[in-house]
């Protein structure tokens, strides 16, 4: 019975943890066969054992997409999802079913594909589109109507003199592969993370609070669901066909189905010819086509009994493994790869898959050149998914996770709950000071051209920099030596360091590296805190109130700043001129009310920080000087202005000016 309940509870903290990695992180850790899988199990226990059930059961709620800074709104029909089958046999018997529903009538069936996106329900008022709502909770999504709006194929004012006053369409949004390898390269050369497959990028990209740049990213949309009073038609597939003329796209590989022998050979048929589509599809779905019989069989508490979804095999080979690597990347977190002999699958030739990480490796029960199966499901990166554990040598030794870094030898940490090992050794592991470079001089970062990975690893290599803020002490004659460059180019790398003073500080607050502080957090930090000094001071709490920064993100924050070495190079950066604050200029008007004058910032304020203050100078022509002398025209103090300054100021008969008057004296101007 305990062992019931062990199991019970492991399998609900596995689908916890695989439904924050699908839902909140974008970035699945497992293919949703294995996640059905285990799904199906938890179910099927709590079932035979009731007493053990628990309302905050994963299988008491389906999976949530919504997210803070959109508004949210009902839906009138609640988004349910379909119920998945994995085999030809498995269809074969929900039409077994279907037609036992029925009464033993064979309906009219309709198969489509199952486009793998992120679904969407548009309402229509008057012909026009009024809101666009994601699925949420299946009860519950986000209004994402500006986002939908710059999505070329959906149509805003249909077209015909059928239309109902009121109705609501469903579809799936997707990227199509040619615009998401597009969107991964431009990553890529970006050195940003890129998507794992087209739909975390759809929805990733759904989700974003710029629809300029949503716009810019080639979302698409399908449709495959009319819903409402008075449809055009008493069937699914003629309201399709009648959806289509209004203006929207529904897929021409939807089609009428009329016999068990038609469906078996509609699976065979698009189980390959799938790869030729334009965009990612996951499975078949077959429904029944008559809208009167869809009543008859009616809806289980999550799915209707009228729909199944059939779910592709992943592509999957079976090869020999080499050897498993361990690969440190810029935050210190190893990830293990294995080295497998070279396979063809799904028409590329696989030499290495990612082991994500060591309890993957445990799980797996991975051995010594074990023949392994590797499968490419929707994923750019192949995994490791089996382990053909019959063709294993007696002797194989299991592979065991390293204890120590491959790249320093320092002994590896891994945090409470998170399943990654990482070096610990910031500043003195090689791939990870490489990593934070790179990642420093990116083009979205400090967009320094001339410095490659290949650069930024000799750099290192031959000390001419340990972190990103030697960066600005390095000179054209050191850049000279290297391979690859002559005194020009070196110039053109040392202007380009010299250039990324003028990046904006969200674009600094990206460079630093702060664990899981990307683009779009950046962003919203930087609108929020306004300066760096402020941004280092910020509680957990503080910080939690900003727009996208949960307690991850802040803890993050927190100990990147904790950490005496980033403290000091963030202040060797700022003596660098490395932008420290957003442009006050940008959001204050420019004057002449300080033109020549030379000014002292001292002690602590209340309204602005010192940076803020320091912008506002220049911004109204004055000049931020450091020392007090004869030349300084005023200091501006705040609180607990230094002694010696003070002494200094009176022997000079330098006016002390506060806060406030200072900022009078900008007003009045
Ligand atoms: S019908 C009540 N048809 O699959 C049934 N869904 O697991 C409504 N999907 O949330 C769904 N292609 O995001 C339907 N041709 C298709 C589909 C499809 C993809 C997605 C959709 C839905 C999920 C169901």
């Amino acid at each position: 019975m305990t062992e019931i309940k062990q199991r019970i509870e492991g399998l609900r903290d596995s689908l916890n943890a695989h439904n924050h990695a699908y839902y909140v992180l974008n970035a699945p850790t497992i293919s949703d066969r294995e996640f059905d899988m285990m799904m199906k199990e938890l179910e099927a226990l709590e079932r035979e054992y009731p007493e053990f059930d628990d309302p905050y059961s994963p299988t008491h709620r389906v999976g949530s997409d919504l997210t803070k800074g959109f508004t949210q709104a009902r839906h009138i029909y609640p988004m349910l999802s379909l119920a998945n089958t994995y085999s030809v046999s498995e269809v074969d018997d929900w039409v077994g079913r279907v037609v036992d529903g029925l009464g033993g009538e064979m309906p009219v069936l309709v198969g489509e594909m199952k486009f793998d996106g992120t679904s969407i329900s548009l309402i229509y008022e008057h012909g026009r589109l009024v809101r666009a709502v994601t699925r949420g909770d299946g009860e519950v999504g986000d209004v994402v109507t500006d986002n939908v709006l710059t999505i070329k194929s959906i149509p805003l004012q249909l077209r015909g003199d059928d239309i109902p006053e009121r109705f609501e369409i469903r579809g799936e949004i997707v990227l199509p592969w040619k615009a998401f390898d597009r969107l991964n390269l431009e990553r890529e050369q970006a050195g940003e993370p890129l998507f794992a497959n087209p739909r975390n990028a759809a929805s990733g990209t759904l989700k974003m609070q710029n629809s300029a740049e949503v716009a810019r990213r080639g979302l698409d949309a399908v449709f495959y669901y009319l819903i409402g009073d008075n449809l055009p038609c008493d069937n699914h597939y003629d309201n399709m066909m009648v959806a289509r003329r209004w203006g929207f796209k529904v897929s021409d590989t939807m089609t009428l189905l009329h016999s068990i022998a038609e469906v078996d050979e509609y699976i065979t048929h698009w189980d390959t010819a799938r790869r030729e589509l334009p965009m990612a599809t996951d499975g078949l779905v077959f429904k029944v086509n008559s809208l009167r019989m869809q009543r008859n069989l009616g809806f289980t508490a999550k799915s209707p009994r009228w729909a199944i979804a059939y779910k592709f095999a992943a592509e999957r080979a079976l090869t020999r493994l080499e050897f498993v690597s361990f690969e440190v990347g810029r935050t210190g977190v190893i990830t293990p790869v294995a080295n497998l002999d070279p396979v063809l699958l799904s028409g590329t030739i696989v030499k290495r898959a990612s082991l994500h990480n060591a309890d993957i490796i445990e799980r797996l029960d991975i051995h010594d050149h074990d023949m392994v199966y590797v499968e490419k499901g929707g994923e750019i990166i192949p995994k490791i998914t089996g382990v053909d554990t019959a063709a294993r040598k007696a002797d194989a030794m299991p592979v065991r996770f390293v204890k120590t870094c491959p790249a320093c030898g320092a002994t590896l940490e891994r945090d409470p709950g998170e399943a990654a090992w990482f070096c610990p050794n910031k500043w003195g592991c090689r791939p990870q000071q490489i990593g934070r470079i790179e990642h420093y001089v990116g083009r979205r970062m400090m967009n320094i051209d001339g410095i490659g990975d290949e650069t930024a690893r000799l750099l290192v290599e031959n000390r001419m920099i340990a972190d990103v803020a030697d960066l600005y002490n390095l000179r054209a004659e050191q850049i000279a030596r290297l391979p690859g460059f002559a005194i020009k180019s070196a110039e053109r790398v040392v202007d380009g360091i010299r250039a990324s003073t003028e990046v904006p500080f969200e674009r600094v607050i990206y460079a630093l590296s702060i664990p899981y502080v990307g683009e779009t957090v950046s962003k919203k930090i930087a609108r929020a805190v306004k300066n760096m000094d402020t941004l280092r001071a910020m509680t957990a709490e503080q910080l939690e109130a900003i727009e996208d920064v949960g307690p991850r993100i802040a803890e993050a924050i927190i100990n990147f700043f904790s950490a005496e070495k980033n403290r000091e190079i963030v202040d060797r950066l700022a003596s660098a001129g490395v932008k420290m604050a957003v442009d006050v200029s940008v959001d204050s008007p420019i004057g002449d009310a300080l033109a020549g004058k030379s000014i002292v910032i001292s002690g602590t304020f209340n309204h602005h920080s010192r940076d803020e203050y320091k912008a506002m100078i220049e911004a109204h022509g004055g000049k931020n000087v450091g020392a007090i002398s004869k030349k300084t025209d005023f200091i501006l103090a705040g609180a607990n202005m230094g002694p010696s300054k003070l002494e200094k100021a009176g022997k000079l008969g330098i006016p002390i000016i506060d806060e406030d008057t200072f900022l009078a004296m900008l007003d009045n101007h």
